[in-house]
């Protein structure tokens, strides 16, 4: 055996996007919208950041395992304490998902380009991994049941689903989880949670709990917060159990806890963070759509734009580079013919709809 296994040795490191700061100093850019990582573009929640100051002067003392976090979760979802975790963001809860539950001969099943977070942490467990292909850019829950065999161990499902913005329905579910045995762990990875819910078709699965579902949400998005790195879970209780058992012993960290639990209560920034999305999401399709081009119809805070072939893809993420707006191709995702855009401020959204506008006529007259 090599000194580093072959399903590790074939992975590559995880990429983050290009900073602001970065790209305004490599282009001599005074302005530049950063609108390829899903975050929140007001910033974090000003109670979570007050939180976090108070809680500094406690910083010597170790945290205690996102206790206080889970009762107040535990008070809001009407659950007992527990059927919830708290982890470093919802990545760090599937990280514990995967050590905890997978076996060296279970198989992991999802869709054709999943998150790629859930990606690389699946597979740096060395199983198999498969897939179906998306129907019409949603999730094919009738060829992903068919497709659940003796191994499969996990299945993983993210409601919006990142990178395309599509939801399944509680009825869609519902069907769907008929087909699946009780011994197969779904994931449920409702980061984007918050953006859908008023979506009359979209299931909120806290109304609904299965014995071997486990839902995923997180601090990182909608409560501005991707960098504190906090999100949570729910499931039965032996699921949780068995998670804290393999969960590092400080996760997640005192100013995490402080600043999830404060964002929890800023429902005024939630509401504003909800309005300024809603505008976002409607004016980058219907400004993209004008401009000739296929946009997913999202239920999240990003866009996916479907381009001809993967050399435009590339050139508009280059070209779209130069002019200050970061954007995600998807190259790495299995996508290289699409790119993910996130909903900024009004500013960034406008200066991204005419530097894309300004490059198709500029394209078109060469
Ligand atoms: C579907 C999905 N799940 C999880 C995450 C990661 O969230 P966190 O920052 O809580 O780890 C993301 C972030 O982009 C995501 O898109």
């Amino acid at each position: 055996m090599p000194l580093v296994p072959p399903y590790i040795e074939s992975l590559r490191p995880y990429e983050a996007g290009r900073s602001a700061e970065e790209v305004r100093r490599a282009y001599g850019l005074s302005r530049v919208s950063k609108l390829a990582s899903n975050e929140n573009p007001l910033g974090p929640s000003a109670l979570a950041v007050e939180a976090m100051l108070r809680s500094m002067g406690g910083l010597n003392l170790y945290p205690n395992s996102g206790l206080d976090l889970r009762r107040v979760l535990a008070e809001e979802y009407e659950t007992k304490i527990e059927n919830v975790i708290a982890g470093s963001g919802s990545e760090g809860i599937i990280s514990n998902i995967i050590r905890t539950f997978l076996g060296d001969e279970d198989e992991v099943l999802t869709t054709e380009a999943a998150f790629v977070g859930f990606q690389v942490l699946a597979k740096s467990r060395g199983v198999a991994y498969r897939t179906v292909p998306y129907r019409d850019w949603h999730y094919d829950l009738t060829t992903l049941a068919a497709a659940i065999n003796d191994r499969t161990k996990i299945i993983y499902l993210a409601n919006p689903n990142n990178p395309t913005g599509t939801i399944f329905s509680k009825h869609e579910f519902d069907e769907f989880y008929r087909h699946v045995p009780e011994r197969v762990l779904i994931i449920l990875d409702e980061a984007y949670f918050e953006y859908a819910k008023d979506t009359p078709r979209y299931p909120d699965s806290m109304h609904y709990r299965y014995d071997n579902v486990i839902t995923l949400r997180t601090f990182s998005k909608i409560y501005g917060l991707a960098g504190v790195r906090i999100g949570y879970g729910f499931a039965h209780e032996r699921l949780i159990t068995n998670l804290l058992k393999v969960k590092l012993p400080f996760e997640p960290s005192t100013l995490a806890q402080a600043a999830g639990i404060a964002a929890l209560a800023d429902k005024e920034f939630l509401h504003k963070s909800l309005e300024l999305n809603a505008r976002g999401l409607k004016f980058l399709t219907d400004g993209l759509r004008e401009l000739g081009l296929i946009v997913v119809p999202s239920e999240a805070n990003f866009v996916m734009v479907v381009l001809p072939d993967a050399a435009q893809a590339a050139r508009l993420t280059t070209d779209l580079l130069k002019q200050g707006i970061i954007i995600r191709p998807l190259a790495v995702w299995g996508l290289p013919n699409c790119i993910r855009i996130s909903t900024g401020t009004d500013e960034d959204n406008q200066l991204c709809v005419e530097a894309i506008h300004l490059l198709s006529g500029s394209r078109a007259a060469r």
